[in-house]
């Protein structure tokens, strides 16, 4: 059975582009034909300026929010990063062929690195350092895919490129992975600048749907959509990308695909009611079953100790193998 890992960060609220991207495809897909792993990637959370109090807070949250959109601990391992040593071993590793020159090519780094700069502070190392990190944590467990939204793309391909590395330098130790992106939605934009990412990390909250958000509230912002200066409903990204936007989201939502809906609306404002109540239904189960969880919060810890357990379990013997094959002695 082929190995499917992925993970969300926790600095922000899960919104619909976590949601449309990736874990839609975990649900349905993923952890019916894989052994798939789900990790919060809490060491992750720590690469910017944060509050500690609200990455614990977004950690037990994204565990919550990932059971209520249908991850079942029957079917797959959800645990978060932290508890599992491997990946901090690991990363170092992979830090040992991998080169800065390499880091300081990735847009996430360069974009991430210049917003830090422009509020007037500093660049933390582990932002440099945020891909070996994620190498980590898909190499440790032989993973043949990583299922993502387009914006992870160059890190999953830098993840390969220290495989294939590690592997030639030392022997074979790693599965090289790949990428696998969803057909429609794989970069979801923000409503109120479609030419940027739904990133849960900013702070234009008005664009940004998140997967708590009361239905009122996603009317509102849904409706308050940047739309482009034209008449007619096209699809087309480049010169209608808020109307390309919302008609991928309303795709995403309605099981359709973008081009197909393209057309068919007659006016911005009834796109816009459609994508509303489509992402309306779409949240509604996940909400009513993250409430429920919400008052079990024995269950969700269980299932994450768990979890943990079992990917430790796994990544153990690849993490070892990797320690040996560079030249590390063994402890014992
Ligand atoms: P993160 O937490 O930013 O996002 C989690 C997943 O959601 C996808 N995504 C989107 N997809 C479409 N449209 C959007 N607007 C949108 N926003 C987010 C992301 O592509 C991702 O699949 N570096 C990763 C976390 C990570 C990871 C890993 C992922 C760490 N280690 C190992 C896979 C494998 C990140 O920041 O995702």
């Amino acid at each position: 059975m082929k190995r499917v890992f992925s993970g969300v960060k926790p600095t922000g609220h899960l919104t619909l582009g976590n949601y449309i991207g990736a874990m839609r495809r975990w649900v349905t897909v993923d952890q019916h034909q894989a052994d798939a792993l789900f990790c919060i990637v809490d060491l992750h959370a720590l690469t910017v300026e944060h509050d500690p109090a609200r990455v614990c807070r977004l950690s037990r949250q994204a565990g919550t929010l990932l059971l209520a959109a249908g991850l079942d601990p029957e079917l797959c391992t959800v645990f978060v990063q932290s508890h599992v040593d491997e990946h901090a071993r690991l990363s170092y590793l992979l830090e040992c062929v991998a080169t800065d020159g390499e880091m300081r090519r990735m847009i996430q780094y360069r974009e991430k690195a210049a917003l830090e700069r422009g509020r007037g502070g500093s660049v933390r190392l582990s932002l440099l350092t945020y891909p070996v990190l994620m190498a980590a944590d898909i190499l440790a467990y032989g993973t043949d895919e990583v299922p993502v939204g387009d914006d992870q793309a160059q890190h999953v391909e830098l993840t390969r490129d220290l495989a294939v590395r590690f592997n030639q330098r030392y022997g074979h130790a790693f599965v090289v992975p790949r990428a696998t992106h969803p057909e429609v939605g794989a970069r979801v934009m923000n409503l109120q600048d479609p030419t940027s990412k739904m990133g849960k990390s900013d702070d234009v909250g008005p664009g940004i749907v998140y997967l708590l958000d009361e239905p009122d509230v996603v009317r509102k912002k849904v409706m308050r959509a940047v739309t482009d200066s034209g008449q007619d409903v096209v699809y087309d990204r480049e010169a209608r990308p808020g109307v390309a936007n919302l008609l991928e989201i309303l795709a995403a939502c309605t099981g359709g695909n973008p081009e197909g809906l393209s057309g068919v609306y007659e006016s911005y404002g009834a796109l816009k009611k459609d994508t509303a109540e489509a992402v309306i239904e779409v949240l509604r189960p996940v909400q009513q079953r993250h409430k429920e969880l919400c008052t079990d919060p024995g269950y969700v810890e269980g299932v994450l100790r768990d979890g943990a357990e079992r990917a430790r379990a796994m990544a153990r013997p690849t993490v070892d193998a990797a320690y040996r094959a560079i030249g590390l002695l063994p402890a014992a």
